[in-house]
C-alpha cells in the first residue's frame, strides 16, 4: 500500500512536468508569436511555391493572389489530390491564419 502511493506521487510528478512542458510548446502558435511563418514557408511549402511564395514553381504564384482567406485556408488544410499535400495535421487553425497573413502580406523582393 505505502509502495502504491509512492508510484502514486511519482506519477503525479511525472505528469505535472509533462503538462508544462506541452504547454509551452503550444504557446506560441496560439498566440501567433514567434511561429516563424518566414521560416516554415521556406522550408515546408518553398519547394513548390518559389521564391516565398512570390513566384510559380511546381505550385503557382501565391503573391497578390485573388483567392479569399476560406479558399486559401481550404487548400493549405486539404491540400489538392496529386498536386499539393494536405497540412491540416500539421498546422493549428492559428497558425494557417498566419500563413495566410503572411501570404496577403507578400511583396516583390527588392533589388
Ligand atoms: C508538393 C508541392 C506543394 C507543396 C509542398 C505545397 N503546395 Fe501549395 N499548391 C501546389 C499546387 C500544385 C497547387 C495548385 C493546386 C491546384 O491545381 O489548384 C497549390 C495551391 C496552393 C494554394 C492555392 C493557390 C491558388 O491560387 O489556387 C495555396 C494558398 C497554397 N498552395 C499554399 C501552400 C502552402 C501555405 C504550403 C505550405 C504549407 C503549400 N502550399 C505547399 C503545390 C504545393
Amino acid at each position: 500500500m505505502r509502495l502504491d502511493l509512492n508510484v502514486m506521487a511519482m506519477l503525479a510528478a511525472s505528469l505535472a512536468w509533462a503538462v508544462p512542458a506541452a504547454a509551452q510548446s503550444a504557446a506560441p502558435a496560439v498566440e501567433g508569436e514567434k511561429f516563424n511563418v518566414e521560416q516554415l514557408f521556406a522550408t515546408t511549402c518553398g519547394w513548390c511555391h518559389s521564391d516565398g511564395g512570390r513566384e510559380a514553381g511546381k505550385g503557382p504564384q501565391l503573391m497578390n493572389t485573388v483567392r479569399d482567406d476560406d479558399f486559401i485556408r481550404n487548400r493549405i488544410k486539404n491540400g489538392k489530390e496529386g498536386a499539393m499535400p494536405a497540412f491540416s495535421t500539421t498546422f493549428s487553425d492559428a497558425q494557417i491564419d498566419d500563413i495566410i497573413k503572411y501570404i496577403r502580406a507578400l511583396k516583390p523582393e527588392k533589388g
